[in-house]
């Protein structure tokens, strides 16, 4: 299959431009700087990203471009296009001040092939420390932008492009635009990477690799394991034992509807009601990662009790996706992010791994999953964590706290779902980008709350209490907190600004239906320096 090589130099942008490749429905990879596939046959196209660093730092990543010249069309971004020129003879100059933020390209060679379809005045994001003040021999450059002399350039009769913007932002308008211009116009994509075409694949893959062996899966109720659940069950039916663990945790009736949802979809589910066993190794723990720490231990306990039933399973299958297992750098040029697991099956077990989303990021998990048919509630729920409520309960659990929590966060997550906002321009766009099923008129979607967040939930504050007066009556009792945040990968998050009106209806709602809630609090802090759960 057909794939374009994205060569990370460790920007915090070099994901993005992965989706955008696939949005354009084509395959890519994206991989440290330093290892390009330079054997595999299916490569059409390499595309350098940006870095932290800038090119005269002595650790700044280096490749060898002899090795790509020649054989490839290639694109630099930002690091990737700086790098490039000053290898190749130019010269990169500290800028006067940084170069950050929207501008607007002045000028632009519109008969070039990268900028087909251009309008003159495109907006541009641009952020780098470094500029090119020269280009190489045999160079030219093809757009400016007021103060970015070289903001684009090509060299003279050979497919090598440098950009110091950043077309993979949604704040570059015409971005997509240019990445299709390259990955189709000048590498020759032929745009047959679809959801489609995914699972007419993966099923006949899974089918010839798992032939007739049974598999277990661990369902969560999120969408990943959701639709790798589905798709093993088209590919091999009910030689698919899904097994799916109640801690207790979960929100407000939340797994009697999954598992109802499991049914409607014919998976074959085992469910495990073992929240007596959760609540009772909780019982006093305070700690949070103690309380991590017992929820993984029990969990996979149970886990493993269930699966040793099924004596004749080969396989273990899970719902990983392409970014849990995309090795990104960090400025020291180590990886950062390891590759999270379901822990502890026993060996004696002897099963296989099978990970059919593992090329999948979220969104095309979530396009995968319409096309298999499942309901749009499963598909656009937001990610919640393993140690579900155990998290968001300050201070040690019980089955009463579990339930206040749970009936303030139903009340919360019920008005997200209700109250409808109209988005323009680049918060529609990124909204349509993460797949939320919407349609722009008149240049305006309309969406939930909950769907413009990328995930919300509420927190009892269970080790405070303050005073409050209901009726004619003093109260001493907990506060709540409400907690929504916009993100794209949850690495980094912003706190969601609701509407105030929005805010005062829960908060109403909650202290006048809540039992043992007298006060609510909005989180107002981003990641980082805070995480998106309190624990
Ligand atoms: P933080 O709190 O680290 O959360 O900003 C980032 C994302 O990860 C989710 N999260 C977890 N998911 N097991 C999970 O499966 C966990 O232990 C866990 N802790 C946090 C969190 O909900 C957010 O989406």
């Amino acid at each position: 299959m057909q794939k374009i090589i994205i060569l990370d130099f460790g920007s915090q942008t070099t994901q993005l431009i992965g989706r955008r490749v696939r949005e354009l429905d084509t395959f890519c990879e994206i991989l440290p700087y330093n290892k390009m596939p330079l054997d595999d046959p299916d490569v059409i196209g390499v595309i350098l990203s940006g870095s932290p660093y800038s090119v005269y730092d002595p650790e700044a990543f280096k490749i060898d471009l002899a090795q790509l010249r020649g054989r490839y069309p290639i694109l630099g971004i930002c690091y990737g296009a700086q790098f490039m020129s000053h290898t190749l003879g130019g010269r990169v100059e500290p800028a006067p001040s940084r170069e950050y933020g929207r501008q607007h390209l002045t000028t632009i060679d519109l008969a070039n092939p990268l900028f087909q379809g251009f309008e003159l005045g495109s907006q541009v994001w641009m952020s780098h420390g470094d500029t090119i003040t020269a280009l190489p021999e045999g160079f030219r450059c093809i757009a400016s932008t007021e103060t970015v002399q070289f903001a684009a350039y090509q060299a003279e009769g050979e497919p090598l492009w440098g950009v110091q913007f950043h077309p993979e932002v949604f704040h570059s308008v015409q971005g997509t635009q240019l990445l299709r211009n390259f990955v189709v116009g000048v590498c020759g994509s032929q745009q047959d990477w679809s959801a489609a075409s995914f699972v007419e694949t993966t099923v006949a893959e899974l089918r010839q690799q798992l032939g007739q062996d049974r598999v277990i899966l661990g369902l969560s109720g999120g969408v990943d394991s959701s639709v790798a659940a589905v798709l093993l069950n088209r590919a091999i039916g009910d030689r698919l034992t899904c097994i799916f663990v109640d801690h207790g945790l979960l929100r407000k009736d939340e797994f009697q509807q999954v598992m109802d949802d499991y049914k409607v979809l014919g998976l074959n589910v085992i469910g495990v009601d073992a929240s007596q066993k959760f609540f009772g190794d909780l019982a006093g723990v305070t700690d949070p990662e103690q309380k991590r720490k017992i929820i993984g231990r029990d969990f996979v306990e149970v886990f493993n009790a269930e699966a040793k039933k099924i004596t004749d399973a080969r396989w273990l299958a899970q719902g990983t996706i392409y970014p849990d297992r995309i090795e990104s750098l960090n400025i020291t040029g180590k990886t950062i992010k390891s590759h999270h697991n379901v822990g502890g099956l026993p060996k004696e077990m002897n099963l296989q791994l099978c990970e059919p989303l593992k090329w999948l990021f979220k969104d095309e998990v979530r396009r995968v999953g319409r096309q298999l048919q499942m309901p749009e509630h499963l598909i656009t729920r937001h990610p919640f964590p393993g140690p579900g409520l155990a998290v968001r309960i300050l201070g040690d659990i019980t089955p009463e706290r579990v339930r206040i929590l749970q009936e303030a966060d139903d009340i919360y997550i019920r008005a997200l779902r209700e109250y409808k906002v109209r988005l323009s321009g680049d918060e529609a766009r990124r909204v349509l980008a993460a797949g939320v099923p919407a349609q722009m008129q008149d240049g305006e979607v309309e969406v939930s709350l909950y769907d413009q967040v990328w995930q919300a939930g509420a927190i009892l504050l269970a080790t405070v209490r303050s005073v409050g007066v209901m009726g004619d009556e003093r109260t001493y009792e907990h506060p709540v907190a409400l907690r929504a945040v916009t993100s794209t990968d949850a690495m980094t998050a912003d706190w969601a600004h609701l509407p105030y009106d929005f805010m005062a209806r829960v908060s109403n709602d909650i202290i006048n239906h809540v039992r043992g809630v007298n006060r609510v609090c909005y989180d107002i802090s981003s990641k980082p320096p805070a995480t998106i759960e309190w624990e």
